[in-house]
């Protein structure tokens, strides 16, 4: 199938035996490319519509070349009635040039432009990049983890080098920095780097070995701490920003979908966080929920770091609160009403929709037997009413985003004050007076009948001061 011939002598080669009183297409046949490989190149084109094939197309023909020998012409036909071929056996990480053109019986039409691609690098894909690593920062260590390379059963170690980066306003020019590299088990998750610089810019990098070749690595850049006693410095930032197409999508209130990345891994610069990912997309979780996050994509190369893309926001979804409303105060304003406030949530995690508030004046009651009473988002104080005088009161309260409720916070109590004696004053008097009234009288009668047991006179005295008793 595949034939070599000089550029000069092509047209010659192509032509049919056999001559049929139809034309030659006028177009070539639009071609797209792909690499599934790094041997193959596969070429997928559309079938030419009747008013460019000028008859019926019988055949294609694929012309290829390598970049460096674009004489070395090779070409293969296949059927009319095919829409694509894949080439095979090419050399990796090699650039190639492929056109196509269409045939009918009379012969081919004109060729496609030269459309150029490179094979993909062997090593590059033979074994990926560990993924997730992280790196804790300290004044002068960095704990390096990450989680095995997806190709950890071909791996039989891993290596990790550190070196210091210049900061690119130095302006003390050139300053030599050595790399150490250190192989680890194939077990190793995690390597504690010691003996670094405060406050120095380092760039370190993972990656899995076998005894033929070396995988790619997962590079983090990023400083150590300052050393202590002195305020933090502000975090790193970014490299030159280069847009691309990225894509955020919040899945929970915990995480957040990073889509349509640059291939082959992402990066944050910052200290805080890093992910990598072998796929174009990336599932970051435990985050906090409603919170704004900044989100950049790197995409790194075997040897090549790329830049950043612009940064963009997305925030995480909202859920229940994770924390009961703070510092609940009781305060009894009379024997039927107390005033209940508070503050809102430490973690409201969203927009706070409403405040449950539950009370009863029996503890070992169950909840749901309890009052229950409901109040917006915005209130922080409420004052309840109803209430029995002289009444042991408890009280909790829980908030609700649109999510649903956060945990009630912990029972409090208060006593509704006593039913004061304000009522009819008049009457009490009145019976007081009418007792002593009665107690004297009582006195009086008693004394008088011991005066009258020693005279013979006197009865009618005694019956004045009964009646009195009895007005
Ligand atoms: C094209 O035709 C050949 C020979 O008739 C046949 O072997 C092949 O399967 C066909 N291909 C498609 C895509 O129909
Ligand atoms: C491809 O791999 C070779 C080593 O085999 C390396 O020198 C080269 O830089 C790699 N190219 C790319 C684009 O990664
Ligand atoms: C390494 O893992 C990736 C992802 O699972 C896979 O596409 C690739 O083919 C693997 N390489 C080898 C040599 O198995
Ligand atoms: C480094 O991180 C690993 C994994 O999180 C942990 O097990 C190890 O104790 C850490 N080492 C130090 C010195 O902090
Ligand atoms: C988030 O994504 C995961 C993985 O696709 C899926 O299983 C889960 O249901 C998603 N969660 C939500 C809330 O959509
Ligand atoms: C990296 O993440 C941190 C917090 O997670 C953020 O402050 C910083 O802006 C991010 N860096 C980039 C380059 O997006
Ligand atoms: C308090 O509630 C419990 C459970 O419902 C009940 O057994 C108990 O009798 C109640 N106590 C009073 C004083 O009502
Ligand atoms: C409070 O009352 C509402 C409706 O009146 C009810 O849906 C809710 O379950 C009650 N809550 C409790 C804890 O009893």
């Amino acid at each position: 199938m595949r034939r070599t011939y000089t550029i000069l002598g092509m047209w010659f080669y192509c032509l049919s035996p056999f001559s049929f009183p139809s034309a030659v297409p006028s177009a070539p046949p639009q071609l797209s490319i792909a690499s599934t490989s790094p041997t193959d190149i596969r070429l997928m084109w559309h079938p030419l519509s009747s008013q460019y094939s000028r008859g019926a197309v019988t055949r294609y023909r694929i012309e290829y070349s390598t970049l460096d020998q674009v004489d070395s012409v090779f070409s293969v036909e296949v059927g009319g009635n095919e829409t694509q071929f894949t080439l095979r056996e090419l050399q990796p990480n090699q650039a190639y040039r492929l056109r196509i053109a269409a045939g009918t019986g009379v012969g081919f039409g004109v060729p496609s432009e030269w459309v150029q691609h490179r094979t993909l690098n062997v090593t590059r894909l033979l074994i990926f990049a560990p993924t997730e690593l992280k790196v804790r920062a300290r004044a002068n260590t960095f704990n390096v983890t990450w989680h095995p390379s997806p190709n950890h059963t071909l791996v039989s170690g891993y290596k990790i080098s550190c070196q210091e980066v210049e900061a690119e306003d130095s302006a003390n020019g050139e300053r030599t920095t050595q790399t150490h590299t250190i192989r680890l088990r194939k077990k190793a998750r995690y390597h504690l780097l010691t003996g670094l610089v405060s406050d120095r810019q380092y760039e370190v990098r993972v990656w899995a070995f076998n005894k033929q070749i070396e995988g790619a690595a997962a590079v983090w850049k990023g400083r150590t701490d300052k050393a202590p006693g002195r305020t933090p410095s502000p975090p790193m930032r970014p490299p030159p920003l280069r847009p691309s197409s990225i894509q955020a999508t919040a899945n929970s209130s915990t995480s957040i979908w990073l889509l349509r990345c640059s291939p082959a891994g992402t990066t944050n610069a910052s200290l805080v966080s890093y992910h990598t990912s072998i796929g174009q997309e990336i599932l970051i979780d435990s985050l906090k929920p409603f919170t704004r996050y900044e989100l950049a994509v790197q995409s790194n190369g075997m040897d090549v770091v790329g830049p950043f893309s612009l940064t963009m926001e997305e925030s995480t979804l909202s859920d229940r609160p994770s924390t009961p409303p703070e510092d609940l105060q009781l305060s009894a304003l009379d024997s039927s009403s107390v005033l209940v406030s508070w503050r809102p949530p430490l973690e409201p995690n969203g927009i706070i929709v409403n405040y449950r508030i539950l009370y009863s004046g029996n503890l070992s009651q169950p909840e749901h037997l309890w009052k229950n009473l409901s109040q917006e988002g915005v209130i922080t104080s409420v004052e309840i009413q109803g209430l029995s005088s002289g009444t042991h009161y408890f009280f909790k309260l829980g908030a609700s985003t649109e999510v649903g409720p956060g945990p009630y916070s912990p029972v409090k109590d208060v006593h509704t004050l006593l039913q004061p004696y304000e009522l009819d004053i008049h009457a009490v008097t009145g019976i007081i007076v009418g007792v002593c009234l009665g107690l004297i009288c009582i006195l009086l009668c008693m004394c008088l009948s011991f005066r009258n047991s020693k005279s013979r006179y006197g009865n009618t005295t005694y019956c004045i001061y009964d009646n009195y008793q009895l007005v």
